[in-house]
């Protein structure tokens, strides 16, 4: 009998083994209660980036607790969240070139960001008079788990008990190497059939569909479709911002700036939560009016919480004056190295790589989230001190960016030792 007082998210507690007690962090380790120390090979669900407890950023986090810890954020503001809308936007114009984003709308996860993505667009298409309500999306898209982001991602095992509450939202096929022209043809088929409100992509790495890749060109193109047709392109960066592509934001290497950014886990660093999404000046102004039935409607307790904002905006600071992209592109290379070495092994396919997320396929009969072989792997990289949390058959490394080479010797090591074990 497994039962827990505490539930634990994607958790089935009925199989799962009993959770590791974690008592501290220290760059790219946790470290156990028993003393164990486990490397952090898919940066604690995606959100550290610099590395655990990053010096400049647990410090702007003492400061602010005691200065101002929290106050309503409507009707007031304060400096962190001021200095860090004002960073955030500088880091974003420089990464995309130029960008016509120019208001940040905080919350506090991935998953409300895209939420309030999605209804600043719908908001924009009703407050400018225009009936456009037809969102389209990815097939194995994953935007977060509240109802509105559980509508625009895939629909299968992690959604299916909530059909009835989801909305009708259009697909475009992932674009897999080789078909892209399918999926380019059925999203000029879908914004010509309908007025379309927004088209919501993953930018070049669908996360949770798999860690599944595909070129900026075909970004790029799916970003020209939309636009010709009117459509807002909303980019949820949720996982891709703050370096995981390569480039600050995965938008840069298409040379795209969508209407509406999304962005959460890596913005404080991965310390604290902390969500924002940026708007351009259109969508705001749509919302902008003397008429308060306009007034964009949403907000949590916490949005923009000082301390939180404070974390951001000391890691934007890392960003704009220290020299992230060359660490990241050391971090790439070393990938690319152990991913290499994997590669003449016949049990693994579809070695891919985009900036610093490696990803491989473990050939088995069964593939899928619920692959037998997921948590049979998961308990030997545990074995192994190292953390990875294979997708079904997929096993991917996003580590954090302070990763050494002889720690991602001991990843790829753990990775051929599972897969003899499992065999
Ligand atoms: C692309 C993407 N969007 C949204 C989310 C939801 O973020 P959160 O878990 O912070 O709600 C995730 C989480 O993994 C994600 O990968």
């Amino acid at each position: 009998m497994r039962r827990s007082t505490v539930w634990h998210p994607f958790t089935q507690h009925a199989v799962a083994p009993l959770p590791i007690k974690i008592a501290s962090a220290d760059g790219a380790y946790l470290v156990a209660e028993d003393g164990r120390r486990i490397f952090d090979g898919i940066s604690s669900w995606w959100v550290v980036t610099h590395g655990h407890r990053h010096a400049p950023i647990v410090e702007a986090i003492k400061r602010q607790a005691d200065t101002l810890d929290q106050v309503i954020f409507a009707g007031f503001t304060h400096a962190p969240a001021e200095e860090t809308a004002t960073k955030l936007l500088q880091l974003v114009t420089r990464s995309l070139g130029t960008s016509d984003l120019a208001h940040v709308f905080y919350s506090d996860s991935g998953s409300t960001a895209v939420e309030v993505a999605l209804k600043m667009a719908l908001g924009y298409w009703r407050h400018s008079g225009e009936t456009r309500t037809r969102i389209i999306a990815f097939e194995h898209a994953y935007h977060g788990d509240t109802v509105g982001t559980m509508s625009a991602g895939a629909r299968g095992i992690f959604n299916a008990p909530y059909e009835p509450m989801l909305f009708d939202v259009a697909r475009i096929p992932f674009p897999e190497a080789g078909r892209e022209e399918a999926t380019l043809a059925e999203l000029e088929r879908l914004v010509t059939e309908e007025p379309t409100a927004a088209l919501i992509v993953e930018p070049l790495v669908l996360g949770a569909g798999g860690m599944l890749m595909y070129p900026a060109a075909v970004l790029r193109q799916l970003f020209e479709i939309a636009k010709a047709h009117g459509a807002l392109v909303i980019a949820d960066e949720v996982m891709t911002g703050f370096g995981r592509t390569g480039t600050a934001f995965a938008c840069e290497q298409a040379c795209v700036t969508p209407d509406i950014l999304c962005v959460a886990k890596g913005l404080t660093g991965g310390v604290i939560p902390l969500a924002a999404t940026l708007s351009t000046r259109a969508i705001f102004d749509a919302h902008y009016s003397t008429d308060r039935t306009k007034t964009f409607f949403h907000s949590s307790s916490y949005t923009a919480n000082p301390i939180a904002c404070a974390a951001a905006s000391a890691n934007l600071d890392i960003w704009l004056n220290e020299p992230v992209i060359e660490r990241i592109a050391a971090l790439a290379a070393m990938q690319a190295e152990r991913l290499a070495s994997l590669g003449g092994d016949w049990r693994f396919t579809n070695l891919r790589q985009t900036g610093t997320i490696a990803a491989l396929d473990v050939v088995v009969g069964d593939g899928g989230y619920l692959a037998g072989i997921g948590p049979k792997l998961y308990e030997r990289f545990i074995a192994a001190d190292v953390l990875l949390r294979p997708l079904g058959n997929t096993v991917y490394v996003m580590p954090p960016y302070c990763t050494t080479a002889a720690d991602l010797g001991r990843v790829s090591a753990a990775i051929r030792s599972a897969a003899d074990a499992v065999a």
